[in-house]
């Protein structure tokens, strides 16, 4: 198959591009939409057929359950049952990188949930995916646009290398805002646990009730946290000094550095997060920078710890799991 790649530059062709978006969604197939957060394989939600093509392009493991995109609130009530808490956490987040655990309605196919009895809802700013699914006026499953347990896409480019010949069409927005795939969480009562630490940060969730990290009592787990993801070929250390690192004779590591430091010149090559001392800048950068380092012929990148507040405890998290084997 020929993947497309369509630009949005400029009106026409972003017209352009939504409209072949369109007839290639609405045929059932899947195709590569940008989101805010990083690119997502998208497929029509409500059609069986057409999302057992995401897992078979992305080689997903079918136990792994897919986020499920609206195109506006109104779809809410059809596909989910929503909690006075959870309703809240959509007027201050939506649209925007929050996605939030809900049961579900038979309207979802059950291959979308992995048989689970909730579904991962989210509704995307982005202008491009947006417009696509409310013309669509059909939610939207869309993973991140990366083959399973890769890093996840944060430009058209890093579609095209992980899923050339495989998708008809990727339309380009541009490198996305976040960088980071979206958080996480589920809502019991008045307490939110987070299952993925994202943009939208522990700090701000806190306004809205007691949070709590990783398991969820009553409902479900999700199979999908596994240790080991977003990983890159080359083995990652995280350090909290560069210039502690000790390379051994002949061997080339790459520094992926955090903080204003210098990189000691014993690496072969370095990467810097943000110029400023700026989670949510690392955060933007963070796939991008780990993709470049990962092919540049390393053999080992050491990633310099960031702080874990805010935005930090989602780096830290994607980097722990980008050195898991
Ligand atoms: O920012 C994002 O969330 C991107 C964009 C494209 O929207 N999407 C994304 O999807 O990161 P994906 O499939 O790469 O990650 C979704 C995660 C998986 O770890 C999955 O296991 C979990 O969400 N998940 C989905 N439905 C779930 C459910 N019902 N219960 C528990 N976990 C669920
Ligand atoms: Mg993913």
């Amino acid at each position: 198959m020929k993947t497309v790649v369509e630009p949005t530059g400029v009106p026409n062709e972003r017209a352009q591009a939504i409209s072949r978006a369109l007839t290639l969604l609405r045929a059932g197939e899947v195709v590569a939409l940008p989101t805010e957060t990083v690119y997502g394989l998208a497929a029509d939600a409500l059609s069986a057929e057409a999302v057992v093509k995401i897992f078979e392009t992305k080689e997903r493991p079918r136990f792994d359950p897919l986020i499920v995109h609206l195109p506006n609130p109104a779809w809410l009530p059809r596909v989910a049952t929503a909690s006075s808490l959870a309703e809240k956490l959509m007027e201050k987040f939506w649209p925007g990188p929050l996605t939030i655990l809900l049961p579900k309605t038979s309207l979802i196919p059950d291959i979308v949930t992995a048989g689970l009895p909730t579904v991962a809802l989210r509704m995307s700013a982005h202008p491009v995916f947006s417009a696509v699914v409310r013309e669509l006026d059909r939610p939207l499953a869309a993973p991140s646009a990366n083959r399973f347990g890769r890093i996840s896409p944060t430009a058209a480019a890093h579609v095209l290398e992980e899923l050339d010949g495989r998708i008809p069409l990727i339309v380009d927005g541009g490198p996305t805002e976040h960088g980071l795939e979206s958080t996480i969480v589920a809502v019991e009562e008045d307490c939110l646990t987070i299952l993925r630490e994202g943009p939208i940060t522990r700090e701000e969730l806190a306004v809205f009730g007691t949070v709590r990290t990783g398991k969820v009592t009553t409902l479900p787990q999700a199979p999908g946290q596994l240790p080991s993801h977003y990983a890159p070929r080359t083995p990652l250390l995280i350090v909290d000094d560069l210039a502690s690192v000790i390379v051994p004779l002949g061997m080339r590591y790459g520094a992926l550095a955090w903080s204003a430091a210098a990189v000691p010149p014993f690496f072969a090559e370095s990467r810097r997060l943000s110029d400023k001392d700026d989670l949510r800048e690392a955060a933007t950068n963070l796939f991008r920078e780990l993709r470049a380092l990962d092919a540049a012929g390393l053999d080992v990148i050491v990633a310099e710890a960031t702080p874990e507040t805010g935005l930090g405890a989602a780096i830290m998290d994607r980097l722990r799991r980008a050195s898991q084997r």
